[in-house]
């Protein structure tokens, strides 16, 4: 599918059909199209939580204001965004610290003025460490609902749910934010899309101040 096919033919849609599953082959290869997404200092802070039975659905549906598409989609990732992924001794903060070495876009003796950078940057406030992670983990959500597009996966993501209440019932550690549920699957036959719906113009979007 053409990049433009795929962005213009994503919708949050409705329904889901019950009966077509999404093949780990094709789950899989969606998050591994949506890891391609930017990070700062490529940090990826973003984890799914990948929810497949009916009671598992179930439980998240109530804490999610009752939405049908909840239980029905075949699949519904909890998206989660890593306050801490930026922090000395973090497994992926060192992993990713090593990778720039190996890759020779970091030296050994850079480490102190990278961790301090990522402290400065992000760990000044509550606010800044919540804002580098629900920064990075949209731009992964975004990847992701449009990779599963070009897969023929429909998506709608949802912000409509009681967060904590999630991080309770499904023993989400703190450290975790939830910027949105998103269910996928496969838009049913026999159903119509809602009308497309408006979109800012360019005129709308760029500002000058
Ligand atoms: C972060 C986020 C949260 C959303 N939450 C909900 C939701 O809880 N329930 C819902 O029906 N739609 C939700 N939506 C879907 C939007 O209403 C939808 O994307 C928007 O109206 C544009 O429609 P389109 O995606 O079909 O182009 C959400 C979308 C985003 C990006």
């Amino acid at each position: 599918m053409e990049f433009k096919d795929v962005v213009n033919s994503r919708r949050a849609v409705n329904f889901f059909d019950p009966d077509k599953t999404v093949s780990d082959d094709s789950l899989r290869e969606m998050v591994e199209l949506a890891a391609k997404a930017p990070s700062s200092f490529n940090l990826q802070p973003w984890s799914l939580m990948v929810l497949k039975n009916s009671s598992d659905k179930l439980r998240l549906r109530k804490l999610a204001w009752d939405q049908p598409r909840v239980s029905e989609a075949p699949i519904i990732l909890i998206v989660l965004a890593d306050r801490n992924g930026w922090k000395e001794g973090h497994p992926f903060v060192e992993k990713n610290f090593k990778e720039m070495v190996k890759t020779g876009s970091m030296k050994d003796e850079q480490r102190q003025w990278f961790l301090d950078a990522c402290k400065n940057l992000y760990g000044a406030s509550k606010e800044k460490a919540q804002a580098f992670a629900l920064k990075n983990t949209g731009f992964f959500a975004m990847a992701l609902m449009l990779a599963a597009k070009s897969l023929g996966i429909d998506t709608h993501p949802m912000d409509g749910f009681d967060h904590d209440g999630v991080i309770k019932e499904f023993n989400i550690p703190e450290n975790y934010w939830i910027p949105a549920l998103i269910a996928a699957g496969y838009f049913p036959n026999g159903k119509t899309l809602l009308p497309p719906k408006w979109r800012k113009t360019f005129e709308e979007i760029v500002v000058k101040f």
